[in-house]
Protein backbone atom coordinates (compact mmCIF):
# COMPACT_ATOMS: atom_id res chain seq x y z
CA UNK A 1 0.00 0.00 0.00
CA UNK A 2 1.49 3.43 -0.65
CA UNK A 3 2.01 6.20 1.72
CA UNK A 4 -0.62 8.12 3.17
CA UNK A 5 -0.14 11.84 3.48
CA UNK A 6 2.15 12.95 6.39
CA UNK A 7 0.11 15.24 8.61
CA UNK A 8 2.76 18.39 7.92
CA UNK A 9 1.88 17.51 4.60
CA UNK A 10 -1.93 17.97 5.01
CA UNK A 11 -1.65 20.50 8.12
CA UNK A 12 0.44 23.06 5.65
CA UNK A 13 -1.86 22.72 2.71
CA UNK A 14 -4.94 24.79 1.72
CA UNK A 15 -7.24 24.17 -0.36
CA UNK A 16 -9.46 26.52 -2.99
CA UNK A 17 -13.04 25.36 -4.09
CA UNK A 18 -14.06 26.37 -7.37
CA UNK A 19 -17.85 26.21 -8.06
CA UNK A 20 -17.34 26.30 -11.78
CA UNK A 21 -20.81 27.38 -12.63
CA UNK A 22 -19.91 30.56 -11.58
CA UNK A 23 -16.06 31.21 -11.42
CA UNK A 24 -15.22 32.45 -14.76
CA UNK A 25 -16.79 32.43 -18.15
CA UNK A 26 -14.13 32.71 -20.89
CA UNK A 27 -16.86 32.21 -24.05
CA UNK A 28 -19.75 34.14 -22.63
CA UNK A 29 -22.94 31.86 -22.70
CA UNK A 30 -22.79 32.91 -19.09
CA UNK A 31 -21.94 29.80 -17.63
CA UNK A 32 -18.24 29.26 -15.76
CA UNK A 33 -15.96 26.55 -17.59
CA UNK A 34 -12.46 25.16 -17.74
CA UNK A 35 -10.70 27.36 -19.58
CA UNK A 36 -12.13 30.36 -17.54
CA UNK A 37 -10.64 28.10 -14.66
CA UNK A 38 -7.37 28.27 -16.50
CA UNK A 39 -7.31 32.08 -17.02
CA UNK A 40 -7.32 32.66 -13.32
CA UNK A 41 -4.54 29.84 -12.42
CA UNK A 42 -2.07 32.87 -11.68
CA UNK A 43 -4.48 34.38 -9.17
CA UNK A 44 -4.79 30.90 -7.44
CA UNK A 45 -1.24 30.84 -7.12
CA UNK A 46 -0.78 34.24 -5.83
CA UNK A 47 -3.01 33.07 -3.14
CA UNK A 48 -1.08 30.63 -2.33
CA UNK A 49 -3.18 27.77 -2.20
CA UNK A 50 -1.86 24.47 -2.92
CA UNK A 51 -5.13 22.31 -4.29
CA UNK A 52 -8.12 23.24 -6.38
CA UNK A 53 -11.28 21.27 -5.50
CA UNK A 54 -13.35 21.90 -8.84
CA UNK A 55 -17.33 20.66 -8.74
CA UNK A 56 -18.41 18.28 -10.88
CA UNK A 57 -18.13 19.17 -14.97
CA UNK A 58 -19.31 16.14 -15.71
CA UNK A 59 -22.39 15.36 -18.70
CA UNK A 60 -25.39 16.37 -16.48
CA UNK A 61 -29.04 16.77 -16.84
CA UNK A 62 -28.15 19.86 -14.17
CA UNK A 63 -31.33 19.12 -11.86
CA UNK A 64 -28.64 19.64 -9.17
CA UNK A 65 -26.14 21.77 -10.88
CA UNK A 66 -24.24 19.15 -11.84
CA UNK A 67 -24.44 16.71 -9.07
CA UNK A 68 -26.84 14.49 -10.96
CA UNK A 69 -24.06 13.24 -13.52
CA UNK A 70 -24.91 11.37 -16.68
CA UNK A 71 -21.95 9.98 -17.60
CA UNK A 72 -18.63 9.94 -14.98
CA UNK A 73 -15.70 9.65 -17.34
CA UNK A 74 -16.76 13.17 -19.96
CA UNK A 75 -16.94 16.82 -19.72
CA UNK A 76 -20.23 18.46 -19.98
CA UNK A 77 -19.91 20.41 -23.25
CA UNK A 78 -20.90 23.69 -21.62
CA UNK A 79 -17.78 23.28 -19.56
CA UNK A 80 -15.44 22.42 -21.97
CA UNK A 81 -13.34 19.92 -23.75
CA UNK A 82 -11.31 16.63 -22.50
CA UNK A 83 -8.35 18.94 -24.26
CA UNK A 84 -9.44 22.09 -21.45
CA UNK A 85 -9.22 19.95 -18.94
CA UNK A 86 -5.91 18.21 -19.89
CA UNK A 87 -4.57 21.76 -20.07
CA UNK A 88 -5.65 22.65 -16.48
CA UNK A 89 -4.18 19.58 -14.98
CA UNK A 90 -1.17 20.35 -16.89
CA UNK A 91 -0.79 24.26 -16.28
CA UNK A 92 -2.21 23.79 -12.36
CA UNK A 93 1.26 21.49 -11.92
CA UNK A 94 3.13 23.55 -13.83
CA UNK A 95 2.46 26.63 -10.47
CA UNK A 96 2.93 23.83 -8.57
CA UNK A 97 -1.28 23.25 -7.58
CA UNK A 98 -2.88 20.12 -7.60
CA UNK A 99 -6.60 19.15 -8.87
CA UNK A 100 -8.72 17.61 -7.07
CA UNK A 101 -12.21 16.06 -8.73
CA UNK A 102 -15.61 15.57 -6.98
CA UNK A 103 -16.95 12.16 -7.23
CA UNK A 104 -20.68 11.71 -7.07
CA UNK A 105 -21.01 8.21 -6.21
CA UNK A 106 -23.70 7.76 -4.22
CA UNK A 107 -26.33 8.82 -6.73
CA UNK A 108 -26.36 8.78 -10.58
CA UNK A 109 -28.24 11.02 -12.72
CA UNK A 110 -31.79 9.26 -13.86
CA UNK A 111 -30.01 10.02 -17.18
CA UNK A 112 -27.01 7.40 -16.67
CA UNK A 113 -26.84 4.80 -18.72
CA UNK A 114 -27.04 2.41 -16.10
CA UNK A 115 -30.37 3.83 -15.32
CA UNK A 116 -31.73 3.91 -18.64
CA UNK A 117 -30.50 -0.04 -19.01
CA UNK A 118 -32.46 -0.43 -15.69
CA UNK A 119 -35.54 1.28 -17.29
CA UNK A 120 -35.09 -0.74 -20.62
CA UNK A 121 -35.45 -3.54 -18.25
CA UNK A 122 -31.83 -5.19 -18.19
CA UNK A 123 -31.86 -7.23 -15.08
CA UNK A 124 -27.89 -6.00 -14.68
CA UNK A 125 -28.43 -2.24 -14.10
CA UNK A 126 -31.68 -2.75 -12.40
CA UNK A 127 -29.35 -4.24 -9.69
CA UNK A 128 -27.50 -1.39 -9.14
CA UNK A 129 -30.06 0.50 -7.84
CA UNK A 130 -31.94 0.02 -4.51
CA UNK A 131 -35.51 -0.82 -6.14
CA UNK A 132 -38.56 -2.40 -3.37
CA UNK A 133 -42.33 -2.69 -3.43
CA UNK A 134 -44.72 -0.56 -2.41
CA UNK A 135 -46.32 -0.60 0.82
CA UNK A 136 -50.00 -2.05 0.57
CA UNK A 137 -49.44 -2.76 -3.38
CA UNK A 138 -52.08 -6.06 -4.00
CA UNK A 139 -49.26 -6.88 -6.86
CA UNK A 140 -47.05 -5.87 -10.14
CA UNK A 141 -48.36 -2.98 -11.15
CA UNK A 142 -49.50 -1.79 -8.79
CA UNK A 143 -47.30 1.04 -6.81
CA UNK A 144 -48.87 0.65 -3.38
CA UNK A 145 -47.44 3.48 -0.56
CA UNK A 146 -43.73 4.73 -0.56
CA UNK A 147 -42.01 1.69 1.07
CA UNK A 148 -41.09 3.78 3.68
CA UNK A 149 -41.64 7.51 5.37
CA UNK A 150 -38.38 8.51 4.06
CA UNK A 151 -37.72 12.12 2.88
CA UNK A 152 -35.19 12.96 0.52
CA UNK A 153 -33.01 16.00 1.22
CA UNK A 154 -34.91 18.66 -0.89
CA UNK A 155 -38.28 17.43 0.21
CA UNK A 156 -41.08 15.46 -0.38
CA UNK A 157 -40.68 11.61 -0.12
CA UNK A 158 -37.30 9.49 -0.65
CA UNK A 159 -39.05 6.83 -3.14
CA UNK A 160 -39.88 7.66 -6.72
CA UNK A 161 -42.62 4.97 -8.32
CA UNK A 162 -41.25 3.98 -11.78
CA UNK A 163 -43.72 1.83 -13.86
CA UNK A 164 -41.08 0.56 -16.40
CA UNK A 165 -39.40 -0.56 -13.17
CA UNK A 166 -42.50 -1.94 -11.54
CA UNK A 167 -40.93 -1.10 -8.48
CA UNK A 168 -39.95 2.53 -6.12
CA UNK A 169 -36.75 3.02 -6.57
CA UNK A 170 -34.63 5.11 -3.64
CA UNK A 171 -33.53 9.07 -4.06
CA UNK A 172 -31.78 10.38 -0.73
CA UNK A 173 -31.48 13.85 -3.09
CA UNK A 174 -33.24 14.76 -5.90
CA UNK A 175 -36.33 12.40 -8.06
CA UNK A 176 -33.47 12.66 -10.65
CA UNK A 177 -30.91 11.02 -8.50
CA UNK A 178 -31.51 7.55 -7.79
CA UNK A 179 -29.02 6.06 -5.38
CA UNK A 180 -26.79 3.50 -5.99
CA UNK A 181 -26.60 0.07 -4.91
CA UNK A 182 -23.14 -0.16 -3.09
CA UNK A 183 -24.02 -4.04 -1.62
CA UNK A 184 -23.37 -4.55 -5.45
CA UNK A 185 -19.49 -5.51 -6.27
CA UNK A 186 -20.52 -4.51 -10.04
CA UNK A 187 -21.35 -1.28 -8.58
CA UNK A 188 -18.15 -0.71 -6.49
CA UNK A 189 -15.98 -1.73 -9.31
CA UNK A 190 -17.42 0.48 -11.84
CA UNK A 191 -17.39 3.34 -8.66
CA UNK A 192 -13.52 2.37 -8.57
CA UNK A 193 -12.99 2.00 -12.73
CA UNK A 194 -14.34 6.14 -12.35
CA UNK A 195 -11.75 7.32 -9.56
CA UNK A 196 -9.55 5.44 -11.22
CA UNK A 197 -9.54 6.82 -14.70
CA UNK A 198 -9.48 10.40 -13.32
CA UNK A 199 -6.22 9.80 -11.77
CA UNK A 200 -4.71 8.31 -14.42
CA UNK A 201 -5.31 11.79 -15.95
CA UNK A 202 -2.94 13.32 -13.34
CA UNK A 203 -5.44 14.49 -10.72
CA UNK A 204 -4.11 15.12 -7.81
CA UNK A 205 -7.03 14.07 -5.40
CA UNK A 206 -10.83 13.77 -4.63
CA UNK A 207 -13.38 15.27 -2.95
CA UNK A 208 -16.50 12.42 -2.61
CA UNK A 209 -19.69 13.25 -2.47
CA UNK A 210 -22.12 12.25 0.32
CA UNK A 211 -20.57 9.57 0.91
CA UNK A 212 -20.90 8.10 4.07
CA UNK A 213 -24.72 7.69 2.77
CA UNK A 214 -23.32 4.45 0.45
CA UNK A 215 -24.09 2.22 2.63
CA UNK A 216 -27.55 1.27 3.32
CA UNK A 217 -28.98 -0.23 6.49
CA UNK A 218 -29.56 -3.49 6.27
CA UNK A 219 -33.30 -2.97 6.80
CA UNK A 220 -34.82 -0.35 5.26
CA UNK A 221 -37.95 0.70 7.51
CA UNK A 222 -40.02 3.50 8.51
CA UNK A 223 -38.26 6.52 10.74
CA UNK A 224 -39.87 8.31 13.90
CA UNK A 225 -41.18 11.71 13.26
CA UNK A 226 -42.09 12.93 9.80
CA UNK A 227 -39.08 11.11 7.87
CA UNK A 228 -35.94 13.28 7.63
CA UNK A 229 -34.90 11.56 10.43
CA UNK A 230 -33.92 9.05 7.83
CA UNK A 231 -30.54 10.84 6.84
CA UNK A 232 -29.02 10.08 10.20
CA UNK A 233 -30.20 6.45 10.08
CA UNK A 234 -28.53 5.92 7.05
CA UNK A 235 -25.03 8.27 7.31
CA UNK A 236 -22.11 5.72 8.64
CA UNK A 237 -23.99 2.63 7.14
CA UNK A 238 -22.74 -0.76 8.44
CA UNK A 239 -20.50 -1.41 5.11
CA UNK A 240 -19.23 2.12 4.93
CA UNK A 241 -15.74 1.79 6.24
CA UNK A 242 -15.20 -1.31 3.99
CA UNK A 243 -16.47 0.18 0.82
CA UNK A 244 -14.28 3.38 1.50
CA UNK A 245 -10.80 0.82 2.07
CA UNK A 246 -11.86 -1.09 -1.20
CA UNK A 247 -12.34 1.90 -3.21
CA UNK A 248 -9.40 3.70 -2.08
CA UNK A 249 -7.44 0.58 -2.90
CA UNK A 250 -8.91 -0.38 -6.16
CA UNK A 251 -8.78 3.33 -7.45
CA UNK A 252 -5.19 3.05 -6.30
CA UNK A 253 -5.67 6.65 -4.46
CA UNK A 254 -4.31 5.90 -0.59
CA UNK A 255 -0.82 8.51 -1.51
CA UNK A 256 -3.70 11.17 -2.72
CA UNK A 257 -5.32 14.12 -0.90
CA UNK A 258 -8.88 13.17 -0.12
CA UNK A 259 -11.63 14.55 1.44
CA UNK A 260 -15.46 12.87 2.17
CA UNK A 261 -18.66 15.04 2.39
CA UNK A 262 -19.87 12.86 5.92
CA UNK A 263 -23.90 13.85 6.52
CA UNK A 264 -25.14 13.63 9.89
CA UNK A 265 -22.02 12.10 10.92
CA UNK A 266 -20.30 11.72 14.43
CA UNK A 267 -16.67 11.82 15.97
CA UNK A 268 -16.11 8.47 16.23
CA UNK A 269 -16.52 7.39 12.22
CA UNK A 270 -15.02 10.54 11.37
CA UNK A 271 -11.43 9.31 13.38
CA UNK A 272 -12.00 6.39 11.73
CA UNK A 273 -12.52 7.56 8.21
CA UNK A 274 -9.52 9.35 8.63
CA UNK A 275 -7.13 7.96 11.13
CA UNK A 276 -4.22 6.74 8.80
CA UNK A 277 -4.18 3.09 9.56
CA UNK A 278 -8.19 2.75 8.06
CA UNK A 279 -6.81 3.57 5.04
CA UNK A 280 -9.95 5.29 3.99
CA UNK A 281 -9.73 8.96 3.60
CA UNK A 282 -7.19 12.00 4.31
CA UNK A 283 -10.00 13.89 6.53
CA UNK A 284 -13.52 14.98 6.43
CA UNK A 285 -16.13 17.40 6.07
CA UNK A 286 -18.62 17.27 8.74
CA UNK A 287 -21.08 20.00 9.42
CA UNK A 288 -22.63 20.48 13.29
CA UNK A 289 -21.28 23.97 13.05
CA UNK A 290 -23.01 24.97 10.12
CA UNK A 291 -26.11 24.30 12.09
CA UNK A 292 -26.14 26.72 15.07
CA UNK A 293 -28.12 28.96 13.44
CA UNK A 294 -30.93 26.24 12.75
CA UNK A 295 -33.72 26.68 14.97
CA UNK A 296 -34.30 23.35 16.80
CA UNK A 297 -32.37 21.73 14.30
CA UNK A 298 -34.30 23.00 11.61
CA UNK A 299 -32.78 24.68 8.50
CA UNK A 300 -35.89 26.17 7.09
CA UNK A 301 -36.10 28.23 10.38
CA UNK A 302 -34.24 31.16 11.44
CA UNK A 303 -32.11 31.93 14.71
CA UNK A 304 -29.07 33.97 15.58
CA UNK A 305 -26.31 31.63 15.82
CA UNK A 306 -25.74 29.99 19.19
CA UNK A 307 -21.94 30.63 20.38
CA UNK A 308 -21.30 28.68 23.18
CA UNK A 309 -22.51 25.66 21.06
CA UNK A 310 -20.49 26.54 18.21
CA UNK A 311 -17.34 26.73 20.55
CA UNK A 312 -18.26 23.04 22.09
CA UNK A 313 -18.43 21.49 18.55
CA UNK A 314 -15.48 23.11 17.76
CA UNK A 315 -13.77 21.86 20.75
CA UNK A 316 -15.21 18.59 20.84
CA UNK A 317 -13.97 18.29 16.86
CA UNK A 318 -10.72 19.65 17.11
CA UNK A 319 -9.76 18.24 20.15
CA UNK A 320 -11.54 14.61 19.45
CA UNK A 321 -9.73 14.19 15.91
CA UNK A 322 -6.44 14.72 17.91
CA UNK A 323 -7.28 12.07 20.44
CA UNK A 324 -8.01 9.64 17.94
CA UNK A 325 -5.37 10.82 14.99
CA UNK A 326 -8.37 11.77 12.31
CA UNK A 327 -7.96 14.99 10.89
CA UNK A 328 -10.54 17.47 10.26
CA UNK A 329 -11.00 19.57 6.81
CA UNK A 330 -11.68 23.07 8.12
CA UNK A 331 -13.91 25.32 6.56
CA UNK A 332 -17.27 28.05 6.81
CA UNK A 333 -18.29 28.55 3.47
CA UNK A 334 -18.94 26.06 -0.05
CA UNK A 335 -21.64 25.50 -2.16
CA UNK A 336 -24.57 24.17 -0.30
CA UNK A 337 -24.02 27.17 2.11
CA UNK A 338 -25.15 31.06 2.87
CA UNK A 339 -21.91 33.18 2.98
CA UNK A 340 -20.45 32.74 6.46
CA UNK A 341 -20.06 36.44 6.97
CA UNK A 342 -23.75 37.28 6.44
CA UNK A 343 -24.63 34.37 8.99
CA UNK A 344 -22.23 35.36 11.61
CA UNK A 345 -22.02 39.22 11.32
CA UNK A 346 -25.65 39.96 11.49
CA UNK A 347 -28.69 38.00 9.84
CA UNK A 348 -29.23 38.82 6.19
CA UNK A 349 -25.82 40.42 5.35
CA UNK A 350 -27.11 43.52 4.63
CA UNK A 351 -26.68 46.79 6.85
CA UNK A 352 -23.75 46.19 8.32
CA UNK A 353 -22.00 49.39 9.25
CA UNK A 354 -19.33 50.69 7.62
CA UNK A 355 -16.64 48.05 7.06
CA UNK A 356 -17.73 45.78 9.51
CA UNK A 357 -18.31 42.85 6.95
CA UNK A 358 -14.86 43.18 6.93
CA UNK A 359 -13.74 42.68 10.19
CA UNK A 360 -16.30 39.68 10.36
CA UNK A 361 -14.81 37.87 7.68
CA UNK A 362 -11.34 37.95 8.85
CA UNK A 363 -12.20 36.87 12.51
CA UNK A 364 -14.44 34.02 10.58
CA UNK A 365 -10.79 33.49 8.49
CA UNK A 366 -8.56 33.54 11.59
CA UNK A 367 -10.98 31.14 13.40
CA UNK A 368 -10.26 27.96 10.88
CA UNK A 369 -7.26 29.08 9.53
CA UNK A 370 -5.04 28.55 13.04
CA UNK A 371 -6.66 25.45 13.46
CA UNK A 372 -5.49 21.60 13.11
CA UNK A 373 -6.67 20.39 10.10
CA UNK A 374 -6.49 21.56 6.42
CA UNK A 375 -8.15 24.88 5.40
CA UNK A 376 -10.45 25.17 2.21
CA UNK A 377 -11.42 28.65 1.20
CA UNK A 378 -14.49 28.88 -1.12
CA UNK A 379 -14.27 30.82 -3.95
CA UNK A 380 -15.15 34.50 -3.22
CA UNK A 381 -14.71 34.16 0.46
CA UNK A 382 -10.99 35.44 0.61
CA UNK A 383 -12.55 38.68 -0.53
CA UNK A 384 -15.38 39.24 1.66
CA UNK A 385 -18.75 38.00 -0.51
CA UNK A 386 -21.72 37.47 0.94
CA UNK A 387 -25.69 36.81 0.27
CA UNK A 388 -27.16 38.36 -2.79
CA UNK A 389 -30.07 39.21 -0.63
CA UNK A 390 -32.37 38.40 -4.37
CA UNK A 391 -35.29 40.95 -4.31
CA UNK A 392 -37.92 37.47 -5.94
CA UNK A 393 -38.15 34.27 -5.48
CA UNK A 394 -37.35 33.98 -9.88
CA UNK A 395 -33.82 35.37 -8.88
CA UNK A 396 -33.63 31.98 -7.46
CA UNK A 397 -32.22 28.49 -9.12
CA UNK A 398 -32.03 25.65 -6.52
CA UNK A 399 -33.88 23.12 -6.34
CA UNK A 400 -33.80 22.64 -2.75
CA UNK A 401 -34.71 26.79 -2.25
CA UNK A 402 -37.39 26.65 -4.86
CA UNK A 403 -39.08 22.79 -3.01
CA UNK A 404 -38.52 24.78 0.38
CA UNK A 405 -40.31 28.31 -0.98
CA UNK A 406 -43.37 25.78 -2.05
CA UNK A 407 -42.98 23.98 1.30
CA UNK A 408 -43.23 26.89 3.13
CA UNK A 409 -45.47 28.51 1.33
CA UNK A 410 -48.23 25.35 1.48
CA UNK A 411 -47.31 25.36 5.44
CA UNK A 412 -49.37 29.28 5.70
CA UNK A 413 -46.06 31.84 5.21
CA UNK A 414 -46.55 34.59 3.55
CA UNK A 415 -44.60 35.00 0.09
CA UNK A 416 -42.61 37.80 2.22
CA UNK A 417 -41.65 36.14 4.84
CA UNK A 418 -40.90 32.59 2.62
CA UNK A 419 -38.36 35.03 0.77
CA UNK A 420 -36.95 36.23 3.94
CA UNK A 421 -36.11 32.29 4.65
CA UNK A 422 -34.90 31.57 1.40
CA UNK A 423 -32.46 34.69 0.79
CA UNK A 424 -31.05 33.48 4.63
CA UNK A 425 -31.20 29.47 3.99
CA UNK A 426 -30.28 29.33 -0.09
CA UNK A 427 -27.36 27.53 -1.57
CA UNK A 428 -28.02 30.09 -3.94
CA UNK A 429 -25.87 32.37 -1.31
CA UNK A 430 -22.90 30.94 -2.04
CA UNK A 431 -23.24 29.85 -5.69
CA UNK A 432 -23.71 33.77 -7.33
CA UNK A 433 -20.71 34.58 -9.62
CA UNK A 434 -17.34 35.32 -8.65
CA UNK A 435 -16.75 38.91 -8.13
CA UNK A 436 -13.58 39.46 -10.46
CA UNK A 437 -14.18 42.89 -11.13
CA UNK A 438 -16.30 46.30 -10.70
CA UNK A 439 -17.34 45.82 -14.33
CA UNK A 440 -20.57 44.64 -15.75
CA UNK A 441 -21.44 41.45 -14.11
CA UNK A 442 -18.68 41.36 -12.00
CA UNK A 443 -16.20 40.82 -14.69
CA UNK A 444 -17.69 37.09 -14.46
CA UNK A 445 -18.88 37.05 -18.15
CA UNK A 446 -19.44 38.95 -21.02
CA UNK A 447 -22.84 37.18 -21.67
CA UNK A 448 -25.84 37.18 -19.15
CA UNK A 449 -24.96 35.31 -16.31
CA UNK A 450 -27.26 32.02 -14.81
CA UNK A 451 -27.74 33.38 -12.19
CA UNK A 452 -27.48 36.83 -10.82
CA UNK A 453 -24.32 38.98 -9.34
CA UNK A 454 -24.59 39.97 -5.25
CA UNK A 455 -24.91 44.04 -5.51
CA UNK A 456 -22.14 44.53 -3.49
CA UNK A 457 -19.76 43.80 -6.37
CA UNK A 458 -18.07 47.19 -7.33
CA UNK A 459 -16.76 47.41 -3.54
CA UNK A 460 -15.84 43.67 -3.13
CA UNK A 461 -13.94 42.19 -5.84
CA UNK A 462 -10.44 40.87 -6.93
CA UNK A 463 -9.04 43.93 -8.66
CA UNK A 464 -9.95 46.36 -5.68
CA UNK A 465 -8.37 44.11 -3.35
CA UNK A 466 -5.39 42.80 -4.84
CA UNK A 467 -2.48 44.66 -3.70
CA UNK A 468 -4.65 46.90 -1.25
CA UNK A 469 -2.77 46.67 2.29
CA UNK A 470 -5.71 45.71 4.88
CA UNK A 471 -7.89 43.95 2.38
CA UNK A 472 -9.60 40.60 3.30
CA UNK A 473 -7.35 39.41 -0.17
CA UNK A 474 -4.26 40.25 1.27
CA UNK A 475 -5.54 38.87 5.13
CA UNK A 476 -6.20 35.63 3.26
CA UNK A 477 -3.16 36.00 1.43
CA UNK A 478 -1.04 35.92 4.36
CA UNK A 479 -2.97 33.07 6.42
CA UNK A 480 -2.04 30.20 3.68
CA UNK A 481 1.25 31.65 4.11
CA UNK A 482 1.78 31.53 7.83
CA UNK A 483 0.58 27.82 7.64
CA UNK A 484 3.21 26.99 5.70
CA UNK A 485 5.91 28.99 7.27
CA UNK A 486 5.20 27.92 10.89
CA UNK A 487 5.12 24.42 12.10
CA UNK A 488 2.60 25.14 14.81
CA UNK A 489 0.30 26.06 12.63
CA UNK A 490 0.97 22.89 10.26
CA UNK A 491 1.24 20.34 13.07
CA UNK A 492 0.72 21.87 16.94
CA UNK A 493 -1.81 20.32 19.28
CA UNK A 494 -4.27 22.00 19.54
CA UNK A 495 -6.02 22.78 22.99
CA UNK A 496 -9.57 24.93 23.60
CA UNK A 497 -9.31 27.53 26.65
CA UNK A 498 -11.86 29.07 28.45
CA UNK A 499 -12.33 33.07 27.52
CA UNK A 500 -14.06 34.15 30.97
CA UNK A 501 -17.65 34.98 32.08
CA UNK A 502 -17.06 38.63 30.23
CA UNK A 503 -16.47 37.03 26.65
CA UNK A 504 -19.61 35.14 25.90
CA UNK A 505 -19.22 35.17 22.52
CA UNK A 506 -15.48 34.80 22.11
CA UNK A 507 -13.82 31.72 20.72
CA UNK A 508 -10.44 30.78 22.18
CA UNK A 509 -7.77 28.32 21.96
CA UNK A 510 -3.96 27.57 22.23
CA UNK A 511 -1.80 25.79 19.34
CA UNK A 512 1.43 23.87 20.43
CA UNK A 513 4.85 22.47 19.40
CA UNK A 514 7.16 22.10 21.74
CA UNK A 515 10.35 21.26 19.71
CA UNK A 516 9.29 24.15 16.73
CA UNK A 517 12.41 24.71 15.05
CA UNK A 518 14.30 27.83 16.80
CA UNK A 519 13.42 31.20 15.34
CA UNK A 520 9.87 29.83 15.37
CA UNK A 521 7.00 30.48 17.97
CA UNK A 522 5.84 26.87 20.37
CA UNK A 523 3.00 28.28 21.26
CA UNK A 524 -0.15 30.23 19.39
CA UNK A 525 -3.04 31.65 21.65
CA UNK A 526 -6.52 32.59 19.14
CA UNK A 527 -9.20 34.65 20.30
CA UNK A 528 -12.06 35.13 18.28
CA UNK A 529 -14.84 37.07 18.99
CA UNK A 530 -18.06 37.09 17.77
CA UNK A 531 -19.92 39.62 19.43
CA UNK A 532 -20.86 42.74 17.86
CA UNK A 533 -19.73 44.84 21.55
CA UNK A 534 -16.42 45.10 22.65
CA UNK A 535 -15.67 42.38 25.38
CA UNK A 536 -13.32 41.11 27.82
CA UNK A 537 -11.44 38.19 27.98
CA UNK A 538 -10.47 36.95 31.06
CA UNK A 539 -7.52 33.78 30.63
CA UNK A 540 -6.52 32.12 33.59
CA UNK A 541 -4.02 29.06 34.55
CA UNK A 542 -1.97 27.67 32.00
CA UNK A 543 -3.66 30.15 29.33
CA UNK A 544 -2.40 33.13 30.47
CA UNK A 545 1.10 32.17 31.17
CA UNK A 546 3.71 34.20 29.60
CA UNK A 547 1.02 36.47 28.46
CA UNK A 548 3.77 39.60 29.23
CA UNK A 549 6.45 38.02 26.57
CA UNK A 550 3.65 37.26 23.91
CA UNK A 551 4.15 39.07 21.15
CA UNK A 552 1.20 39.53 18.34
CA UNK A 553 1.25 37.06 15.49
CA UNK A 554 -1.82 38.73 13.83
CA UNK A 555 -4.90 41.24 14.54
CA UNK A 556 -7.59 42.55 13.13
CA UNK A 557 -7.50 45.75 14.84
CA UNK A 558 -4.37 48.49 14.97
CA UNK A 559 -5.33 49.56 18.90
CA UNK A 560 -4.94 46.71 21.70
CA UNK A 561 -5.09 46.60 25.74
CA UNK A 562 -3.67 43.40 26.98
CA UNK A 563 -2.55 43.16 31.14
CA UNK A 564 -0.96 40.18 31.80
CA UNK A 565 -1.14 40.32 35.72
CA UNK A 566 -5.05 39.67 35.71
CA UNK A 567 -4.55 37.96 32.54
CA UNK A 568 -7.28 40.27 30.76
CA UNK A 569 -7.25 41.01 26.91
CA UNK A 570 -10.16 43.73 25.87
CA UNK A 571 -11.65 42.44 22.28
CA UNK A 572 -13.24 44.97 19.69
CA UNK A 573 -16.42 44.09 18.43
CA UNK A 574 -15.61 40.80 15.51
CA UNK A 575 -11.72 41.48 17.17
CA UNK A 576 -9.46 38.81 15.87
CA UNK A 577 -5.86 38.44 17.92
CA UNK A 578 -3.19 35.92 17.68
CA UNK A 579 -0.74 36.05 20.00
CA UNK A 580 2.72 34.01 19.76
CA UNK A 581 5.31 33.17 21.84
C1 LIG B 1 -23.69 17.16 -1.76
C2 LIG B 1 -23.37 18.32 -2.67
C3 LIG B 1 -24.65 19.00 -3.02
C4 LIG B 1 -25.52 18.02 -3.75
C5 LIG B 1 -25.71 16.74 -2.94
C6 LIG B 1 -26.26 15.65 -3.78
O1 LIG B 1 -24.24 17.55 -0.56
O2 LIG B 1 -22.45 19.16 -2.05
O3 LIG B 1 -24.45 20.16 -3.78
O4 LIG B 1 -26.77 18.58 -4.00
O5 LIG B 1 -24.51 16.25 -2.41
O6 LIG B 1 -25.31 15.20 -4.69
Amino acid sequence: MSKTMSKHDLGSSVVYQIYIKSFCDSDGDGIGDLPGIVSKLDYLKYLGVDYIWITPFFPSPQRDNGYDVSDYCAIDPAYGTMDDFDALVAEARRRGMGIMLDMVLCHTSSEHEWFQRALAGEERYRRYYILRDGRGSSGPGDPGEPPTNWQCAFGGSAWEWEPRLGKWYLHMHDVSQPDLDWTNPEVREACADVVRFWRDRGVRGFRFDVVNLISKPEVIEDVPGSGSACRALVADGPHVHEYLQELVERAGIDGMITVGEMAATNLENCVRYTNPASHELSMTFSFHHLKVDYKDGKKWELADPDIARLRQIFSDWQEGMQAGEGWNALFWNNHDQPRAISRFGGRGGAGYPDTSWEKVGKMLATCTHFMQGTPYIFQGEELGMTNPGYPSIDDYRDVESKNYYRIMIEGGKSPAEALRVVSERSRDDGRTPMQWSAAAHAGFTTGEPWIGVAPNYERVNAEAEAGVEGSMLEFYRRLVCLRKELDVVAEGAVRFVDAGPAAPKVIAYERVLEDAPAGQPKRLLVLCSFDNEPCAVRLSGAAAEGLGDAGVLLGTYPRRLIDPASGMVALHAFEALVLAW
